[in-house]
Order: structure tokens, then sequence, then C-alpha cells
């Protein structure tokens, strides 16, 4: 047995290819275009006898099918992206072309597979696609979390461009038979994650004594889920997850962004004092909002938690506390993935 996953050298997928190697025996299969996002140093500790690296693009069909005929695997789990709503803004071609044309191919490619198997492996075989509880769209502060039902509303091109493939999944399944299943899944926070995203960003800049951009007032919500547990679910969804469904992830830890950011505070003064003895908390700036910004998320886990028996199990204040302190300690990775684009980026969206 084997599975094929796709962007696996990105934040989460990095994680989740890092976990199954430990967990199972069962080969893995990575396809990834090393984007900016995507390296290969998040893998680099990864048993290579169970884990299979290939360059390559959702979109490229032909690579794809013959992934699937040279590997038979019995899954696929699409968690390749472009995952940054920023940058979905300012340049949102990248973002159909991978999230909705990408995925679309990949289904086809998937479907061609899985029509010529035999029944019993058509039994076995799922294509598992990872997606984010920003299509439901935002929250008024007395809404209730968002369950598998509501309506999606996606207010940014890239929670556009997700729900499209959302939909798409959905169709392939309704469709042509595929069986299907869908993770909707709230903010992750971990090691390996990019620098352009909030929480590693604020770290990073306070120990470089930078603003810490705070966009309009600081109040949105986010519900946060440490990254392991986010791939836990992933894998039970995929082992025990009713074929169609949809299953929504939440940490069950909703927060404003200026509660991180003074958490972060609170922590980096502990560990890493400034010289100048005053908190990091006076370098919080408030910066101009993002367009479009959602107020609020948060996530309803009754189904997955009735249903497969899943929930987090890391609260978010020691979850924090670890993922600060594999940032401290991993400077190396940090210095290595901050050259180049990222700082460009960082030049095109804050100044
Ligand atoms: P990421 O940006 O860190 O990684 C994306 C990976 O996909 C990179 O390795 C990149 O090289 C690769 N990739 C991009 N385009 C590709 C293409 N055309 N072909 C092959 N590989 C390609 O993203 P992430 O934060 O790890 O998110 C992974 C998935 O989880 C995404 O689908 C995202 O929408 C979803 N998600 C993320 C979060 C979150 O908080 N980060 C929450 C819910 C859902
Ligand atoms: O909800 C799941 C989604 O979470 C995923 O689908 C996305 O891939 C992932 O990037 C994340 O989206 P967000 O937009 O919520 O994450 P980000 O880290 O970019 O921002 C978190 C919040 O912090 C958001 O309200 C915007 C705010 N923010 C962000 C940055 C980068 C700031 O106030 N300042 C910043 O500099």
């Amino acid at each position: 047995m084997t599975i094929i996953v796709t962007g696996g050298a990105g934040f989460i997928g990095s994680n989740f290819v890092n976990g199954w190697v430990v967990a199972s025996d069962e080969p893995v299969v990575n396809v990834d275009k090393l984007t900016y996002a995507g390296n290969l140093e998040n893998l680099s500790e990864t048993d290579s006898s169970k884990h299979i690296f290939v360059r390559g693009d959702i979109n490229d069909i032909e690579l794809i099918e013959k992934l699937f005929i040279q590997h038979k695997p019995r899954a696929i789990i699409n968690f390749a992206a472009e995952s940054h709503v920023d940058r979905s803004i300012k340049e949102p071609d990248a973002f159909i072309n991978t999230n909705i044309v990408g995925t679309f191919r990949l289904l086809t490619a998937s479907l061609k597979y899985f029509d010529g198997l035999k029944d019993h492996d058509k039994e076995q075989f799922r294509f598992l696609h990872v997606s984010t509880d920003e299509v439901y769209g935002s929250l008024l502060p007395e809404d209730p979390a968002f369950t598998e039902d509501n309506q999606y509303e996606p207010n940014s091109p890239y929670s556009a461009s997700k729900a499209s493939a959302d939909h798409l999944v959905r169709a392939y399944c309704q469709t042509y038979g595929l069986p299907t299943l869908t993770t909707n899944c709230s903010n992750n926070y971990g090691p390996y994650q990019f620098p352009e995203k909030l929480i590693p960003l604020v770290v990073l800049n306070a120990i470089s004594e930078k603003n810490l951009p705070i966009y309009g007032d600081g109040k949105q919500v986010r519900d946060w889920l440490f990254v392991a547990d986010h791939c836990e679910a992933i894998k039970v969804v995929l082992e025990k997850g009713r074929l169609g469904e949809t299953y929504n992830i939440g940490g069950e830890s909703e927060m404003t962004n200026l509660d991180v950011v003074s958490k972060i505070c609170e922590i980096l003064d502990r560990a890493r004092p400034r010289k100048n003895g005053l908190s990091y908390s006076d370098l919080i700036t408030y910066v101009k909002d993002r367009p479009g910004h959602d107020r609020r998320y948060a996530i309803d886990i009754r189904k997955i938690k009735k249903e497969l028996n899943w929930a987090p199990t890391r609260d978010f204040d020691s979850g924090l506390e670890s993922t600060i302190s594999w940032y401290l300690n991993n400077m190396g990775w940090v210095d290595r993935v901050r050259s180049g684009e990222y700082l460009q980026w960082i030049d095109k969206q804050y100044g």
C-alpha cells in the first residue's frame, strides 16, 4: 500500500509526512512544486526509505497519471495550494491556477485511475481534499460556529479559490462516483510555518526588534489548532470518514489577533527578554486593514468528534509556547527561509 500526498513540502504537508513516516510502514509519495512556500529542509529528517519526493505540479496531469500507474496508491491527499490570503489579494492568478485548475486536474487523473481499479481496490481508494474554514465567510460575534451545513460565502480570492475546489471535489463524487472526503480546518500553527503568517511573523519580527503589524483594530477572531492535531484529524478522516462527506476541524480556541500577539509577547518577555528591559508588546503597531478582512471564524467540530472520535489534544497556550521555542531553536531554518523571495514579499506588503 502507498499513499500520494501533494504539497508535502509546505507547512501542514511536511508535518503530515513527517508524522506519517514515523507512525506507519506505508510509503508516501510526495509531489510538490516547491514554490516559495515549499521547502525540502522541512523533510530533511524524514526516513527516505518510506518517503519518495517528486518535484512536480498538480497541474501536470501526465506526471500525476504516471505516478498513479507507478505507485498504485490507495489514497491521495491534496494539501497543495497557494495558501496566503494577502498574496491572493495582491496576485490572485496563482491561486486560480493551483487551487482551482490544479485540483480539477488532480480529480481528473484520480478518476481515470479509480475507474481502472478492480472492485476491491475501488472500495479502498480515497481522494482526500484538505480545505479551509474560510470558505464559509465571516461570522458576527453572536453567530453560532460554522457547521458543515453552513452556506459557502468566501470573501477573498484565496477562499473563493478553495471554495471552487471544494465544489469540484463534491461534483466528482456526486457525478462520477469518485470516493472523496473533504476537511475544512481553522488556523493552524506550529513548526515549519512560513513566516508570512501571523504567528511566525510576529515571533520573528519581535526578536529582530521590528514592529508587530496588527491589521485594523486587531479584534478579528480566529480559531487556532496545533498542526499535529490537524494532521491526526486528516488521518482519522482518511481511515474512517464517510464517503462524500465533509468534516470541519478546529481547536475550539477562538481568540482575537490582539490576544494572540499579546500572548506571544508575554512568552518572549520570559524566554528572550529585550535588552532595553521593555516588553515586546511595545512593538505592536496598528497598520492598514486587509481588504475584505473576515471578522470572525469559529468552527463547530461536533460532527468529527461524534462520528470519528477525534478531538484536539493540545491547548493553545502550551502549543504556542512549544511553537515559539521551535522557532527560537531553529534560526538556521528561519534564516534560510527568509532570504530571497520572502524579503521581496515583506517589502511589497509592509513597505
Ligand atoms: P503552504 O503554503 O505552507 O504549503 C503549500 C505547499 O503546496 C508548498 O509546499 C508548495 O510548494 C506546494 N504547492 C503550491 N502549488 C503547487 C502546485 N501547483 N503543485 C504542487 N505543489 C504545489 O500551505 P499550508 O499552510 O501547509 O496549507 C496546506 C493546505 O491546507 C492548503 O490546501 C490550505 O488551503 C489548507 N489549510 C491551511 C490552513 C493553515 O492555517 N495554514 C488551515 C486550513 C487549511
Ligand atoms: O482559517 C484557515 C486559514 O488560516 C487558512 O486557510 C489559510 O491558509 C491560513 O493562511 C490562515 O488564514 P488567515 O488569513 O487567518 O491567516 P494569517 O496568519 O494570514 O492571519 C491571521 C490573522 O491575523 C488575520 O485576521 C489577519 C491578521 N494579520 C495577519 C498578518 C500576516 C495581522 O493582523 N497582521 C499580519 O501581519
